[in-house]
């Protein structure tokens, strides 16, 4: 039998046809886009907004999951836009870390550097509650002047317009109390709430009032197929909704992809996300 029998040439062309292939994604996906910042822009029409409030940015930022050896200059890329083009409040839905609570000084100290008009609002994420101490990480969001939200909300009155904000504990690693973040709500102010896992959406809108949810928590996926846009490894509470706008009466969810990696600091074709949202009033 002749040594390169057509389906021997066959097989030597498919094996480096995927190696010539492969090698070069895995250094994009391991060295080039976990350092790739983007910028989402997106309006979301609420049915309840004010008309006054019509053009309100709320920034996102989520799963931060900070490494400073490896992830300083992506954090700043981000304070930068938002320092470049403020917007009027920004949202922090949780995972400041992956598992070292010793990070959280240095990254509230970087997170001191963002401001907003209207404030900053953050939520706690299942790391944080799975290796940071609730106090450690309430006390440094609070020196970086950022209004810790578990279990809580608080009424904001912007332009003569009350606005509702709550935030969640982590459903999968804390004690939700979804009387608590709501107790302070009253009558037909808009809710924005935030809530590290996105799945919960369907559960809390059916009880409470939701006009907009922030979630993150899944990345996007952290690594998707191209065109499909298919993720192959979910995580619990981030299966139903990945990544983006969902609507469902006149609840709204926005799912953020993050910043950070969780695992191997991988990312394909699902690059870090600073999300400025445009919410519009429908009225
Ligand atoms: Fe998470």
């Amino acid at each position: 039998m002749p040594i390169l029998s057509p389906k021997n040439t066959l097989v030597r062309r498919s094996f480096f046809g995927a190696l010539g292939t492969s090698i070069p994604c895995g250094i994009w996906a391991a060295a080039i886009e976990p350092n790739r910042l983007s910028i989402t822009q997106k309006e979301i029409t609420l049915k309840y907004w004010p008309q006054s409030l019509d053009g309100f940015r709320i920034a996102q930022l989520t799963d931060i999951h900070y490494r400073p050896e490896q992830d300083a200059q992506l954090l700043q890329k981000a304070i930068e836009h938002l320092r470049n083009e403020p917007v009027d409040l920004v949202a922090l839905t949780g995972d400041y870390i992956i598992s070292d609570d010793s990070v959280i000084t240095d990254l509230c100290k970087e997170l001191s550097k963002i401001s907003a008009e209207h404030g900053i609002f953050a939520c706690p994420g299942n790391h944080d509650r799975w290796h940071v101490s609730n106090y450690l990480l309430k006390t440094n969001l609070q020196k970086a002047g950022i209004v810790y939200l578990r279990n809580q909300g608080l009424k904001l009155n912007i332009k003569g317009e009350n606005i509702f904000i709550n935030g969640l504990d982590s459903i999968w690693a804390g004690q939700p109390l979804i009387n608590h973040a709501w107790s302070e709500h009253q009558g037909e102010t808009p809710v924005i709430s935030l809530v590290h896992e996105p799945d919960p959406f369907d559960e809390l809108r059916a009880e409470k009032r939701i006009d907009l949810q922030l979630s993150g928590h899944t990345h996007g996926g952290q690594c998707r197929i191209p065109i499909l846009g298919v993720a192959p490894v979910k995580v619990k509470y981030g299966r139903k909704y990945l990544y983006g706008h969902y609507q469902h009466e006149e609840s709204h969810l926005w799912v953020g992809r993050g910043i950070g990696t969780v695992g191997p600091r991988v990312r394909f074709a699902c690059p870090p996300e600073l999300a400025i949202l445009t919410l519009r009033s429908s009225s």
